[in-house]
């Protein structure tokens, strides 16, 4: 377990995850407070990632809960396996027709029936899904709730009685109550806004995109053949497009793939012929490779700065030839 940031900070390193100072903050006090994390921010910043790294690093085995529109308790909790059942009663008809021998009414078959009811209802013909698995497990867990903005609120005040004491009551088993808390992180990609009563079970963490130190290390980390020059080149460049007025900005996963494309393409340098031709691996939708194009092809807006008005205006300084490896202050 860990003791201090710097603890956290080598063993999500050991992942390959680098984290930030905030970060390794509130996954110390995940552990030390024993409670979940919220983490939020755009995607493909690392929220679902840092999940798996903070599993692998405290050797928990990670349980995940992929959430989305209309996903309910026989999803998340349990589900009775139905066609088992119906398959068992079909290999038992035998034994079942030996109970049912010598009823003379429907009651009264009802009955005998009812009083092997526990057969079908037990362990055997329980499918347990990620909540109940994490409740009832053994080893120890990190459990996922992956995107719980997708599920519908009501799903979420469900999940916060589950979290709230780590019990789950089957009906026909009882109440089953996890011998230790698993470690839980919940993720959103704030398309709506979660509940109060949610964020206040939670550590709150918002991950944004990296700066541009700690993009590189992980492009390092995660494409290391790339030539450190060319490897902060195109960290820069990807900065600056995310400050473009685009429909998606280019996320961290996609600056590892345009990474991995510039090694695989043998690429020397970042000219305009690679850096058009790539652009594709870093924005997916046409107008915003268009404007990107635009953008870089502007003439240089100068270093003196006119400053538009406008807060998003675009930046035309993303010229090409502005590409080279800027000073680091910036
Ligand atoms: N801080 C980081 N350190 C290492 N890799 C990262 C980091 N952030 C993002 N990545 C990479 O980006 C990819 C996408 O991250 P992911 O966790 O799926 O994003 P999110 O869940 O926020 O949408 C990951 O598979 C990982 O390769
Ligand atoms: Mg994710």
């Amino acid at each position: 377990m860990f003791n201090s940031t710097d603890e956290v900070r080598e063993g999500l390193n050991g992942q390959q995850y680098v984290a930030s100072d905030e970060i390794n903050t509130v996954v110390l006090l995940a552990e030390k407070l024993q409670k979940p994390i919220l983490c939020e921010g755009p995607a493909g910043v690392g929220k679902t990632e840092l999940a798996k790294a903070w599993a692998g690093a405290t050797g928990r085995r990670l349980i995940r809960l992929q959430c989305y529109e209309g996903l309910d308790e026989t999803k998340a909790l349990y589900e009775w396996e139905y066609a088992k059942q119906m398959l068992y009663t079909q290999l038992l008809r035998d034994k079942l027709h030996d109970v049912l021998a010598g009823s003379q009414t429907l009651a009264q078959a009802a009955d005998r029936i009812a009083q092997e009811e526990d057969v079908f209802f037990s362990e055997r013909f329980l499918l347990p899904r990620p909540l109940l698995q994490a409740v009832t497990a053994g080893d120890p867990v990190l459990l996922l709730i992956d995107e719980i903005d997708r599920a519908d609120a009501e799903f979420e005040a469900f999940l916060l009685e589950v979290l709230s004491d780590f019990q789950v009551s089957v009906p026909e088993l009882g109440t089953k109550k996890a011998t230790s808390i698993p470690a839980v992180m919940l993720t959103s990609n704030n398309t709506r806004e979660l509940s109060e009563a949610l964020k206040r079970r939670c550590l709150y963490l918002f991950i944004d995109y990296p700066s541009v130190e700690a993009e590189l290390r992980i492009v390092k980390l995660r494409a290391p053949d790339l030539a450190p020059q060319l490897a902060r080149q195109a960290v820069e460049l990807v900065q600056r497009l995310r400050q473009l007025d685009l429909k998606k900005s280019p996320s961290v996963s996609e600056t590892i793939d345009w990474a991995r494309a510039l090694v695989a393409l043998n690429a020397a340098q970042l000219d305009r012929a690679t850096l058009e031709n790539t652009l594709t691996v870093l924005l997916k939708h046409e107008q915003d490779v268009q404007r990107a194009k635009r953008a870089i092809s502007a003439p240089s807006a100068g270093s003196g700065g006119t400053g538009t008005a406008a807060g998003g205006a675009e930046t035309p300084d993303i010229e090409y030839r502005n590409l080279r490896p800027r000073r680091r202050s910036e």
